[in-house]
Formats: structure tokens, sequence, C-alpha cells
């Protein structure tokens, strides 16, 4: 029986192991699993997989979105050991706080959410990490420090960066409409606030302003409003490139798009870095989505590495004069 007891043994063993690396979710408060022995030099981390990532995407109407999904999915299928689950949350609060808390009760290993809105999202993410279970923030931030790490682009340097470059362009003074991005996400207070900063004292006056909530057909209207209103305007700086390109859509219709600028912010290469090669935009700032990195950082927290709290994305300016060259970094980035 000796034998016996010896796989009994091994059996036990494993489902000590297998119960180990199962209870990772409700073992720490801060998400994280619980951290293993260091590993010798050369030898494979503790935990191995498989591993199921429940992704929270707020919205899938912009390109922008796709195009992190499709960066999160192609980062994961280099990895065998991972399954990324995708949830849709159509730009609806509600049904992303469901999503997450359906994530919480399917006992998924990890979450990805990139949130709608700060405040309505941060009690659903903090309720996964209560429960064990890891959350990387993505782009768009919560409230507070209850998630395992955010990735995104620094936004109060992207505002910044646009704003001194608006400055510039228009030799220090000018009419600007300015489309604001959601101001209930923290992308759009960001990329308000460094813009803000940046003109404060210069000759630049905000003629009109709305939010626009990311979407280029409310950036539209909101821009008729503006024409209609002002005979003289220099120059749009709206937070995303669909907004700059609805901006320019009602000027075009109104037969006023020769005389004003748009700038913009995303610099996805079939989108905003294609509209300053064509002429219809005359700036855009990269916004990089964090796909790959998040999946990276995913692979780090689950297999018991050490994983950075905050990652800070870099990003380029795509302006007429470097566009062929494939824009420059700003902010030292
Ligand atoms: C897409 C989007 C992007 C923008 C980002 C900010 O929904 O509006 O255009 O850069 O979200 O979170």
């Amino acid at each position: 029986m000796r034998q016996h007891a010896h796989v009994t043994g091994i059996f036990l063993l494993a489902t000590a192991i297998i119960g180990f690396a199962g209870c990772k979710k409700s073992s720490e408060p801060s998400g994280q699993p619980p951290a293993p022995e260091p590993a010798a030099p050369g030898t494979e981390p503790m935990y191995t997989g498989p591993w199921t990532i429940g992704m929270s995407q707020c919205n899938l109407g912009e390109p922008w979105r796709m195009q992190m999904n499709a960066d999160v999915e192609q980062a994961a299928l280099k990895h065998d050991e991972l399954e990324v689950i995708f949830k849709d949350a159509s730009n609806d609060t509600l049904k992303q706080r469901a999503h997450v808390e359906e994530f919480i009760s399917a006992g998924v290993d990890l979450i990805i959410i990139s949130p709608k809105e700060a405040q309505p999202l941060t009690e659903p993410v903090a309720k996964a990490i209560e429960a064990g279970i890891p959350v990387i923030v993505l782009d768009r931030r919560v409230i507070g420090d209850k998630y395992t790490c955010f990735i995104g682009a620094d936004n109060v340097l992207i505002g910044r960066e646009a704003g001194k470059w608006i400055v510039d362009k228009l030799g220090g003074a000018g009419r600007v409409v300015e489309l604001k991005g959601l101001m209930t996400s923290t992308p759009g207070q960001d990329r308000h606030s460094g813009f803000r900063e940046a003109i404060e004292g210069t000759g630049i006056e905000i003629i009109f302003e709305a939010d626009m909530k990311w979407l280029e057909p409310n950036a539209r209207k909101e821009m008729e409003s503006a024409l209609a209103r002002f005979e003289d305007i220099d120059l749009v700086y709206a937070h995303n490139d669909p907004g700059a390109h609805g901006a320019y859509l009602a000027a075009k219709a109104a037969g006023r798009e020769e005389d004003i600028m748009f700038v913009g912010i995303d610099a996805l290469p079939h989108e905003g870095v294609m509209y300053v090669k064509q002429g219809i935009m005359d700036a855009t700032f990269q916004y990089p989505t964090g796909g790959a990195e998040a999946i990276d950082i995913a692979l780090k927290i689950l297999s018991g590495e050490e994983a950075p709290r905050e990652i800070t994305l870099g990003s380029r300016v795509f302006t007429q004069d470097n566009v062929d060259a494939g824009g420059e970094p700003i902010g030292g980035s």
C-alpha cells in the first residue's frame, strides 16, 4: 500500500497546488495573487494557467475601441494558456456595471476594463478586488486606488501639448472651439485641464465649448451651433479624432472648412493620421490603446510576478509637416 500512499500523496500534493493556485482569488485584498517564493533563475513561474480573462469594453462604436479589442486579442492569441471573454457595454454604464458583476460571479481569473465613466464603475471594480480578482484598468480611470494596475497615456500632457501647439500655430491669439470628451470620464477632464493650462495668459479665446461625449454625430451637431453663432472661428480643438472629424463635416456642409483648422486626439493610422495626410485635419495626438500592454501585465499578475501599479504610455504628434516621417514624440515620451 506504500505505492498507494505514494500515489495518494502525489494526488494530495497536486490538489494542494491546484487549490493554492485556485485560492489566489480570495487571498489578497489588492487582487494580486499571493506572492510566490522567488523562482530560482531559469525556472518557470509558480502559476502556469490556463486562465480566463474577462474584458469589459465600454463601447465598440469608435474605431479606436475596435483597435483596443484587436490589440488585446492579438496579444492574447500568442498565449495558449489565455482565454479572453469580450463584453461590449454599448456605451451603457449600467450594462458595464452588470458585466463586471457577471465576471465576478463567473470567477474569471482577471478582469481588464476600459470604463465608460469613472464614478459609477468604481464600485464594481472595487468589488472584484475584494473578491480577490485582479483588475487592470485601461485608458479611462476609476476613482480611488482599488484596482491592480492602470495603463494609459498621460492625458494632461496630451492636452497641454495640444494647447502649446495651438498657441504656436495661431501666433499666440485666436478664436477657438473646444469640443470636449465625456466629462464624467477622466481623459475628457484631463485633456481639458491640460489644454486650459497651456493657453492661460495667451490671446487664445474659447468662444464655444460643449461636451460631445466622444461621439462624432454629437460633435457635428455642436459645431453646427458654433458655426451659426460665430462668423469667425480659427480652430477646433476636439478631445478625439471622431470629434474633430464631426466638426469638419459641419464646417464643410457650411462651406467654411477651409477657414478653420482642426486638431484632434487618437491618431489611428486609418483615422486621424489619414485625415492629416488628406489635409482634413491639421494635427492629431496619438493615444495608444494599451491593449498589448494589458496582456503583458495580465500574464505577470497571473503568474505571480511583480507587476507595476501604473504604466504611462508615450504619445506622438502628427502634423502636415511630420506625418510622412511618422510624427514626433511629445513631452519626452
Ligand atoms: C473612444 C474614445 C477615444 C478616446 C478615448 C478616451 O471611445 O473616445 O476616441 O481617445 O475613448 O477614453
